[in-house]
């Protein structure tokens, strides 16, 4: 089972601007649904992208801009994807 890996920018730019809350709500988003052994979650240095921060990254793609408001759908789509690739696996 492949988990999902999130690596957060914390450096001063993306942290000040989102992922401060954006950290906390995917800590809490981990924890309610039971995903702590699905999912690992890394901080990283600045990754010179500031002007398009917060920057997240999952699966190695780019996220930019992702807000507080918007970080609930990007968690969803990614474990919604991976719950429906578990499905296609036991067919
Ligand atoms: S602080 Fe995140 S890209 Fe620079």
């Amino acid at each position: 089972m492949k988990k999902v890996q999130i690596k957060m920018c914390m450096g001063s730019s993306c942290f000040s601007r989102g992922n401060n809350k954006n950290v906390e709500i995917i800590e809490k988003f981990i924890q309610e649904n039971n995903l702590s052994a699905k999912v690992d979650l890394v901080g990283s240095l600045c990754m010179n992208k500031c002007s398009r921060g917060p920057v997240i990254v999952v699966n190695g793609k780019e996220h930019f801009g992702v807000t507080p408001d918007s970080i609930l759908d990007l968690l969803r789509f990614y474990f919604k994807e991976k719950k429906h690739a578990e499905q296609c696996d036991i067919h």
